[in-house]
């Protein structure tokens, strides 16, 4: 009897990796619902579908981007600080638009120099690298030097690099709830690019205090677009090494075939989960519904990538091969509802690095890939031309990539929990707007 209980537990507990990251996850998942409310409409869903979500994401009226959401308050607080000046949140308006201007100007690279800056990145970040690594973690510097060098026009010293990274890992780690904010080691890059912004190289928006300028700066440039551009390629590589030959084929394959591994790429793994916002209008939806005005619509990227698809989950780069414009394929937005600035030098930024990649090493890895890959991406580089021995390797990720995955759920569980509850005590976005309405200086610790 004894016995038998003993092996039932040692079974269950062999067995911990199966069976308990995903209920983890689940209970997570309700848990932040139950402390964020219930106050957004899934697009997709019942009121919406998957036929009329590109309609509603365009209409003029569902403009609104951070007042009136309690959503909001997380994504303040997570992207603190000065997350009323990142580009991302701000709304409608004259200093939008400021700000915008100067992201396009910022971005508005030609494509030689864009290819040229990124494989001078990629060849310092890559030297010297072999056998396991985390492709995220390996892809950040690269895309803080690039950033640097696309704001301030020189090469990025290594200080700037590292509180750049430092500051990206931070948020980013942050909104998967693997770990907790470290606000000082952000201020810190708040500081260096405060004393550094008469060396940007377009002039900065008008009407903003140094301070606003520097935010603006970390928000668009040294938060998102170094995580986005890392998670992307992390998402990108694993592809890459989970399909030795889709991989071969990219490495001697044309463009175009990078390009449409590229869109399967971020179909499948969109990097926004869900886009919000907040109808400043009703949206009429026919003779008898209206979507009402101050409703939050949550538009969710991957049903809306899996939808309409053969076998959704199959990752086939071929699905591209023909016109792309009715798929329902957006990973960079909605044109007539603020799209990400970088939809055209991404893409160019992220060919250019992946060939880089792929022209040193093999790649193999035996790790889960989700979409919001908290593993960081697990893999193995071996130099092109040596002799690959990567079964033991392989094996051992495995098993250590399904532990990992136990202890780092119940972390997220805990940080998770715990950073939604502070931001809803916290409540940044609502009280800037309650303390503008009330003419009251809006700026708040973070
Ligand atoms: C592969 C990389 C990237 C992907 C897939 C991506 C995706 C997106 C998406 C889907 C949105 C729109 C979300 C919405 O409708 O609310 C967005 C917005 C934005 N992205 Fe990106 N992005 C990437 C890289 C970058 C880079 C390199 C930058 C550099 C500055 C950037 C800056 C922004 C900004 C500032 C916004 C807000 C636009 C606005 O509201 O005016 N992104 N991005």
């Amino acid at each position: 009897m004894l016995i038998a209980a003993l092996a039932l537990a040692l079974a269950a507990l062999a067995g911990l990796p199966w069976w308990l990251p995903g209920r983890i996850v689940a209970l997570r998942v309700r848990l932040f619902n139950r402390i964020n409310g219930d106050e957004g409409i899934p697009v997709p869903g019942d009121l919406v579908g998957v036929d009329r979500f590109r309609e509603v994401y365009s209409h003029p009226a569902a403009g609104g981007r951070s007042r009136g959401a309690a959503l909001s308050d997380l994504f303040w607080y997570w992207l603190s600080p000065g997350p009323e000046m990142h580009q991302e949140h701000l709304e409608a308006g004259e200093r939008y638009d400021a700000v915008a201007r100067t992201t396009r100007r910022l971005l508005a690279v030609p494509r030689a120099r864009a290819e040229e800056l990124t494989r001078r990145c990629a060849a310092r970040a890559l030297t010297g690298l072999r056998g396991p690594v985390r492709l995220r973690d390996v892809m950040m510097p690269l895309w803080a030097e690039f950033a640097y060098e696309l704001v301030f026009a020189e090469p990025c010293p290594r200080e700037a690099r590292d509180l750049i990274t430092g500051n990206a890992d931070d948020v980013v780690s942050s909104l998967k709830c693997t770990g907790l904010r470290h606000m000082k080691r952000r201020l810190r890059l708040t500081r260096y690019l405060l004393g550094r912004l008469s060396q940007v190289r377009v002039p900065l928006p008008d009407g903003l205090t140094p301070l606003e300028q520097a935010y603006y700066l970390q928000g668009a440039f040294f938060n998102t677009a170094v995580v986005q551009l890392s998670e992307a390629m992390a998402h990108l590589l694993m592809v890459l090494a989970r399909h030795p030959a889709a991989q071969q084929e990219a490495r001697t394959g044309d463009d175009r075939h990078l390009d449409h591994v590229i869109d399967e790429t971020l179909r499948l793994y969109p990097l926004f989960g869900i886009a919000h916002r907040i109808t400043t209008a009703g949206i009429p939806l026919g003779e008898h519904a209206t979507i009402p005005a101050g409703s939050v619509l949550c538009f969710d990227y991957p049903a809306f990538h899996r939808a309409g698809f053969d076998d959704p989950d199959r990752f086939d780069p071929s699905r591209f091969d023909g016109p792309s414009r009715e798929l329902n394929h957006i990973p960079f937005g909605v044109a007539a509802n603020r799209p990400c600035p970088a939809w055209r030098l991404a893409p160019i930024a992220m060919r250019t690095a992946a060939r880089e990649v792929l022209r040193r090493y093999v790649l193999d890895t035996s790790a889960t890939h989700t979409r919001s890959l908290p593993n960081r991406g697990p893999c193995l580089l071996t130099p092109v031309g040596e002799p690959r021995r990567v079964r033991a390797a392989l094996a051992l990720m495995r098993v250590r990539d399904r532990w990992e995955d136990v202890w780092r759920s119940l972390v997220q569980l805990v940080l998770g929990t715990y950073m939604v509850w502070d931001a809803r005590r916290r409540r940044l976005c609502h009280r800037h707007f309650h303390d503008l309405a009330e003419n009251r200086d809006a700026r708040r610790v973070p």
